[in-house]
């Protein structure tokens, strides 16, 4: 009989007039920025957000957010979308939900420290454009990166939330430096500055159930704004938390709509709405609107994106995380560089040097940037090191860390590496103690002359001060100066369908391409073999260009330059390596030097510069006809979202510049020539 009194009383609660909750826990939504950026490398289109915008509007969240992190810059470089008309066209949908961004302080939605100028004038057009909480953070929680942009929020009345970036140096909570007292003294700092309300971002999923217990609970007899808690799902542990965070008091819990929920992304709404049912922290949601929300992504939108989706591994929780206390999207970066650069065998090593790395910089949290630029330094460790040298590749971004450009580190950075990374450190050999930006010279004047006639208003010079290259690409595009490619285009469902079902049918075997059989054109040596991977599907497909006139970049089977001018050469994978026109790679770096092939060996005679790994030129320092000597930085090349500083292999004079600002290039493009 109890039974069925339980669920009478559940269908009289289903009900969204039921009798609203004591404390009802408030919820804010992130399928529109952290969601997709979780699961669908921020590739969620403006159009994709409105069939659903209305509907969420009447949900009842707290906030939802929908701008900041990455959306600023994929949107710009591969939806070629304005991202300040996003907000602007969304703010027509939710005429009464605040929206909320994730702000990187004094990084902005960048990966570096940007000069004051910029960053205020950043905030006051995200002001004017209808941004209303701003969940700050700063990836070394030094709040002196707060200083510039708090005082515009405050001054346009908007929300400051105020962040702690989640920690861990051990399995749980503890030890010397992320403990208790840490926490609870970082939420006494946000108060004294005057957060509206005090967020414990848990970006990797680390926060233990019985810790954020214990922090919650300290943190609510301590200080008065209200707590939120900020917890990505990837180890599997935050619904969890979730509850035991609203047992302590939680004020806000972030959650996605359910098909952009669960593994890297966050808990979904639905099961909590039906978990607090009826208690004093009830929601108080309707979730039968939550489901037709779901319906409409579900059926209209996923399938334009599924193709997205890491569907790899079946498994939707990430135990190396319980292992390796490492954001997730951090460790999966790590892999595709190391695939990249035909190193994925090393995956071990990097495990077991990332911890000293990440030691050695300053016992840093890993959170973006800095996840990037311990991730990366610790590859370059990895695959370039020498027994006798370590921090043989040093990132422009660790050196600039060492300086003390992203701010106080937890513990001091290693003196013998920071004196290394600052040996002719263009700021100075000697690090600041002052906060970082208080070193930057302004930047948006020069901005804004370097975008005279191609930027029409501080929106547009502001894309192109946080993306000099790809912002410049942009602005091109949106006013017809360029033609955008294909790839930046949107996909329609249509298209998604039919792509979906090619990839059944070659699945099931059923594609034969008849014209192909008998009219295969003989291989050039100069074939170049790529990886294309498809979903869960790979092809290794050859690129052979008609006429077969010869490819420079076959330059870099030329012989090495002398030992220690030159990028060490890495051994390749063995069976993704171009086929036809490579000889065997060397299996030491630099010392066996391959044999030279033909084909290329007229093009341009001298040492070649080539690229280390895959990424995106940012500038050539040099151009053909100049003089260089060995060490020298000939070109700027961006991997990973990290800038690297590429010397000259050898003294002489620049003979062949074989790209521009914006290409990209793979691992061993001929990128100069040292004559
Ligand atoms: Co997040």
């Amino acid at each position: 009989m109890s039974d069925h009194n339980q669920l009478k009383m559940a269908k009289l609660h289903y009900e969204p007039d039921r009798p609203k909750a004591e404390n009802p826990v408030k919820v804010e939504d992130l399928t529109l920025r952290d969601g997709h950026q979780s699961l669908f490398a921020t590739r969620g289109r403006t159009e994709d957000m409105i069939p659903v915008a209305e509907m969420m509007d009447e949900v009842g969240f707290w906030a939802v957010e929908t701008w900041g992190g990455a959306t600023f810059d994929t949107m710009h470089r591969f939806l070629n979308e304005d991202p300040w008309e996003r907000i602007r066209t969304l703010k027509r949908y939710f005429k009464k939900t605040p929206f909320s961004m994730l702000l990187r302080a004094q990084n902005l939605v960048g990966y570096r420290n940007y000069a004051d100028d910029v960053a205020k004038a950043f905030v006051e057009r995200a002001c004017e454009n209808g941004m209303d909480i701003f969940r700050t953070f700063d990836a070394l929680n030094d709040y002196r990166n707060f200083e510039t942009v708090v005082p515009v929020i405050k001054q346009f009345g908007m929300h400051f939330q105020g962040c702690i970036c989640y920690s861990l140096t051990e399995p749980r909570m503890g030890g010397d430096v992320y403990n208790l007292d840490y926490y609870v003294n970082k939420a006494k700092d946000l108060d004294a500055m005057g957060a509206d309300s005090i967020c414990i971002k848990d970006m990797a999923g680390l926060i233990a159930p019985y810790d954020v217990y214990e922090i919650v609970k300290a943190m609510k007899a301590t200080v008065k704004p209200p707590i939120h808690l900020h917890s990505h799902f990837t180890s599997g542990m935050s619904s969890m938390s979730h509850l035991k965070a609203i047992e302590a008091g939680v004020d806000i819990i972030d959650t996605c709509m359910t098909p952009y929920a669960f593994r890297t992304s966050h808990a979904a709404i639905e099961p909590l709405v039906m978990a607090l049912l009826g208690t004093n922290r009830d929601t108080g949601f309707d979730i039968k609107l939550l489901a037709k929300i779901n319906d409409v992504l579900e059926k209209e939108v996923l399938p334009k994106y599924k193709h997205l989706l890491d569907d790899t591994k079946v498994s939707i929780i990430d135990i190396n995380v319980l292992l390796h206390q490492t954001p997730g999207g951090m460790l999966s970066n790590l892999v595709n560089q190391l695939r990249q650069m035909d190193a994925l065998d090393r995956i071990d090593d990097v495990y077991r040097e990332l911890p000293r790395v990440r030691k050695e910089l300053g016992q840093i949290p890993l959170v973006t940037p800095t996840s990037q630029i311990v991730g990366i330094q610790t590859v370059n460790n990895v695959l370039f090191d020498t027994k006798d040298e370590r921090y043989k590749m040093i990132t422009d971004q660790v050196k600039d860390l060492c300086y003390g450009l992203y701010g106080k580190t937890a513990v001091p950075i290693d003196p013998e590496v920071q004196k290394k990374a600052l040996k002719g450190y263009a700021r100075g050999e000697e690090p600041i103690t002052c906060r970082p930006a208080q070193v930057l010279e302004a930047e948006l004047d020069k901005a804004k002359e370097e975008t005279e006639g191609l930027a029409v208003d501080l929106d547009d010079v502001l894309i192109y001060a946080l993306y000099p290259v790809t912002g410049k690409k942009f602005l091109k595009w949106k006013y017809g100066k360029e033609e955008p490619p294909k790839e930046v285009m949107p996909r329609s469902l249509e298209d998604a369908r039919k792509e979906e079902a090619l990839v059944k049918k070659a699945r099931a075997g059923q594609v034969i391409e008849k014209d192909q059989v008998d009219k295969v054109p003989a291989k050039s040596e100069n074939v170049r073999t790529f990886n294309v991977f498809v979903g869960s599907d790979y092809f290794e497909v050859g690129v052979d260009e008609v006429g077969g006139s010869p490819v420079l970049s076959y330059l870099q089977q030329m012989p090495a330059p002398a030992p220690g001018a030159a990028m060490p050469v890495m051994p390749a994978a063995p069976a993704s390596a171009p086929a036809a026109a490579a000889p065997a790679p060397a299996p030491e770096p630099a010392k066996a030097a391959p044999p030279a092939p033909a084909p290329a060996a007229a093009a341009v005679e001298g040492t070649p510069l080539t690229a280390p790994m895959p990424g995106m030129i940012v500038n050539y320092l040099k151009k053909e006809g100049d003089s260089v000597n060995e060490g020298e930085t000939v070109v700027i090349l961006e991997a990973m979202k990290m800038e690297n500083a590429l010397p000259a292999p050898a003294s002489g004079t620049v003979k062949a510049i074989n790209f521009a600002s914006g290409d990209s290039v793979q691992k061993n493009d001929v990128l100069a020539v040292i004559g």
